[in-house]
């Protein structure tokens, strides 16, 4: 397992950015309230003082200097009382607060109501008219107000920080429901890269955190096919190697043995050559496989005829079909076919194709080769009478060792390198290939290659695709 970098945790990082989400809402709710319960604050205090002006505006009597109760009442509220008279003569500590406005507005028996300075204090100021004439003004200092509004902010603060607190611990939980999701697939992907390939997890949490999981038990099922299939390679690769291996050994022991007669040297020799040849052939078509993708991969672009190289590979396979019996016709355009192309290894593809085409037609059934214009394309067929293949056979015959795997002990088999080989060529060619039925009953692979002007060749083809193009 790499080490592990020490980063903050998802879970740790959700919990910080919820609890920080939350910690500006605080912040903005107190930002938005606490002008707003001063206010309400203020309009209440300004009430209570006007409604207290307009009991003692509405009974005269109690402001008789005799009554010692309601100035106690008053001190003790920090409301100083300031009487008018219908004279206009200003009574009380506070004298001196009303304006000419305020003035008019009593005589004129309308209520006196603002707030203002006074003596360096901001006060509140709530008059009502007399019925004799003149009015009664009661002034009290706002820091009334501001602890008020301050009590009333103390609570709404313990209620927003309450309401923070909770969703710090709703963001830790959350992140941990988040986090731990995500930390079983982390588990689970270092277990795969020791090696287990049972490793399944099932899926949970969010969709996103979901499709992690359920991706990587996909990863882990490809990765246990694909595997498998380099395995299965594997075995068929040394049992390929091996036979004619076994065959060079046998007839090279028996000629350094001496007993070997003289009669019998040269047939000895002639099969450790056609056994060390298909040595060599298996290995270079694996060589060629395997460097593919490489970028040193040699494709040497000429313009060729494609008339002229099916008729080539024409001549050749002609003769091997009549030696196995099997009917050969070869058709070309009366016209050359030019296209910018590796002669050799386009030929390495026609081989591969009619290798395997004679592999399993049985004598007396056709192997046709054909070469044709189509539009922009330059098209070669192989078309045989053999069994053919399946529609998932065509889908899938271009993967390496698939439809190996599925003839092999039913139908004569090489390597199952051939076909992922011809797709490979293909693409580096600028081509594609196609596997599906032939007219003659068997199958029948399409190659089609883009004549003049060549698309450009990259260095890395993907790798070969199912059969349809
Ligand atoms: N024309 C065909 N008709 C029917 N089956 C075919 C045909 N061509 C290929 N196949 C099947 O596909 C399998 C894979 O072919 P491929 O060329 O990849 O490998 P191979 O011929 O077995 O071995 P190699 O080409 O490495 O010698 C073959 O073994 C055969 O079963
Ligand atoms: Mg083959």
């Amino acid at each position: 397992m790499p080490p592990r970098r020490h980063r903050p945790g998802l879970a740790w990082q959700t919990a910080l950015a919820t609890t920080a989400v939350a910690a500006v809402a605080v912040l903005l709710a107190g930002a938005v309230s606490f002008p707003l319960i001063r206010g309400a604050a203020e309009s209440q205090a300004r009430a209570t003082l006007g409604r207290q002006a307009e009991i003692l505006a509405g009974a005269p009597g109690l402001l008789s200097p005799a009554n010692r109760r309601i100035d106690r009442i008053f001190t003790q509220q920090n409301i100083q009382v300031v009487v008018l008279t219908a004279a206009g003569r200003e009574t009380g500590v506070a004298a001196g607060v009303l304006t000419e406005a305020d003035r008019t507005a009593l005589s004129a028996d309308q209520p006196v109501s603002r707030v203002t300075r006074l003596g360096g204090n901001r006060v509140l100021v709530e008059g009502r008219a007399l019925e004799a004439g003149g009015g009664v003004v009661l002034v009290q200092r706002e820091s009334v107000v501001g602890g008020v509004a301050a009590s009333g902010s103390r609570r709404i603060l313990v209620a927003l920080l309450i309401g923070l607190a909770g969703a710090a611990v709703a963001g830790v939980v959350l992140a941990r429901r988040l986090a731990r999701p995500l930390q079983r697939a982390a588990a689970a992907a270092h277990r795969l890269a020791v090696g287990e390939r049972a490793v399944r997890l099932t899926p949970a949490g969010p969709a996103e955190v979901a499709d992690v999981a359920e991706a990587l038990n996909s990863l882990a099922g490809a990765l246990q096919t694909s595997e498998g299939r380099q395995r299965e390679f594997l075995l068929s690769v040394s049992h390929e190697l091996r036979t004619p291996l076994t065959a060079v050994q046998g007839f090279a022991e028996a000629l350094a043995d001496g007993v070997t007669t003289a009669d019998e040297v040269a047939p000895t020799a002639a099969v450790i050559l056609a056994e060390s040849g298909r040595l060599e052939r298996l290995v270079t078509d694996l060589l060629d496989l395997a460097r593919l993708g490489a970028d040193d991969f040699r494709i040497d672009l000429d313009e060729v005829d494609l008339t002229e190289v099916l008729r080539a590979a024409g001549t050749v396979w002609a003769a091997r079909c009549a030696d196995e019996g099997v009917s050969f016709t070869l058709e070309t355009p009366s016209a050359p076919l030019p296209v910018v192309t590796d002669p050799t290894r386009l030929r390495q593809i026609i081989d591969g194709l009619a290798e395997n085409a004679l592999r399993v037609t049985p004598a007396g059934s056709p192997i046709v080769l054909a070469a044709r214009a189509d539009g922009g394309d330059a098209v070669v067929e192989v078309c045989d009478g053999g069994p053919g293949l399946t529609e998932d056979d065509c889908r899938v015959a271009f993967e390496r060792s698939a439809l190996y795997d599925r003839y092999r002990g039913v139908r004569r088999v090489g390597t199952g390198v051939g076909l992922a080989l011809v797709a490979g060529l293909v693409a580096r060619l600028g081509g594609t290939a196609l596997a599906d039925r032939a007219a003659e009953g068997g199958a029948r692979f399409t190659v089609r290659l883009r004549r003049t002007p060549l698309a450009p060749v990259t260095p890395a083809p993907a790798p070969p695709r199912a059969g349809i193009h």
